[in-house]
């Protein structure tokens, strides 16, 4: 179920191919997208809640503590558009349920996910932004510089003061384009997919209502981590390369405390690969 402009393989490779990013993609109905948001919020209201160390389980790999993200980052709603950009072997190397609660005025500055991921081809990986809310630009939607991916990586500079979604607050002062950015105007159980090196950015919620979308980095196994040793786990096809330590298992209760101490042990990984600085950005 595609929507009408991406309806068949080669015009959604096509769009993403010349403008760095594709949507909107249907992945879900919008009653399955509200499911998982009524579960997400159960388990705010109840034994996960919303302070920094919920934030940390939401923002780093989600899918291997909680049984929802487990099921959203292999929905085949989501893997099937995934596979149009990245063939049929799939990897989730990263995830983060991003949530901009009403009024937020928070922006996220003009940036380019992939400055900082350490991927060794940033052209075989994908990001997937699947919403669980509608996103507008009243509730700060993200924007794309259409055409931004093929200019390479732009010098980001440091920002410290700036309340951080985005990683260390890395940002580009005055992208080219910026004028012509396009708002991803998405309903409930819809994604975009965007490119690593195009540039983005979104401004805070003016509306009353929560905007939750979850952030998902698909990675082809060819990819390898530039630190040497980083964890990604298969969700379609095969692994013929091993550049990867497997991540999981995978949860199967909503909030698995089996998987507790594997979600650790991944978060440390990468937090040596990163110096301690990184966790996946908005
Ligand atoms: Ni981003």
């Amino acid at each position: 179920m595609v929507s009408a402009m991406l309806e068949d393989a080669v015009s959604l490779k096509h769009t993403f191919d010349r403008n760095g990013y594709a949507f909107p993609v249907d992945a879900m109905p919008a009653a399955e997208a509200a499911a998982f948001r009524a579960r997400i919020e159960a388990l705010e209201a109840g034994p996960v809640g919303h302070g920094p160390e919920a934030q940390k389980l939401y923002r780093f790999k989600p899918h291997l503590i909680f049984a929802w993200a487990a099921e959203l980052v292999r929905h085949p709603g989501v893997l099937d558009a995934v596979s149009r950009v990245l063939g049929p072997d799939i990897m989730v190397w990263a995830a983060g349920l991003f949530i901009k609660e009403p009024r937020d005025p928070t922006a996220i500055k003009w940036h380019q996910d992939g400055y900082h991921m350490g991927l060794s081809d940033p052209g075989r990986a994908v990001r997937a932004w699947i919403a669980l809310t509608e996103t507008t630009v009243a509730n700060g939607t993200m924007r794309f510089i259409p055409g931004s991916h093929t200019n390479g990586f732009v010098a980001h500079v440091e920002d410290d003061s700036v309340r951080k979604l985005a990683l260390r607050g890395e940002h580009i002062a005055a992208p080219e384009g910026a004028a012509s950015a396009v708002p991803v105007c998405l309903a409930p159980g819809q994604m975009s997919l965007h490119h690593l090196k195009t540039v983005h950015g979104s401004p805070g919620n003016a509306t009353d209502a929560r905007r939750m979308t979850l952030a998902v980095s698909y990675i082809a196994p060819e990819v390898r981590p530039a630190s040497g040793r980083d964890t990604a786990m298969l969700v379609r096809g095969e692994d013929r390369y091993g550049h990867w330590i497997a991540d999981g298992p995978a949860p199967v209760q909503e909030y698995d405390q089996g998987c507790a101490r594997a979600h650790r042990r991944s978060m440390k990984i990468r937090l040596a690969a990163y110096h301690g600085a990184a966790m996946p950005d908005p």
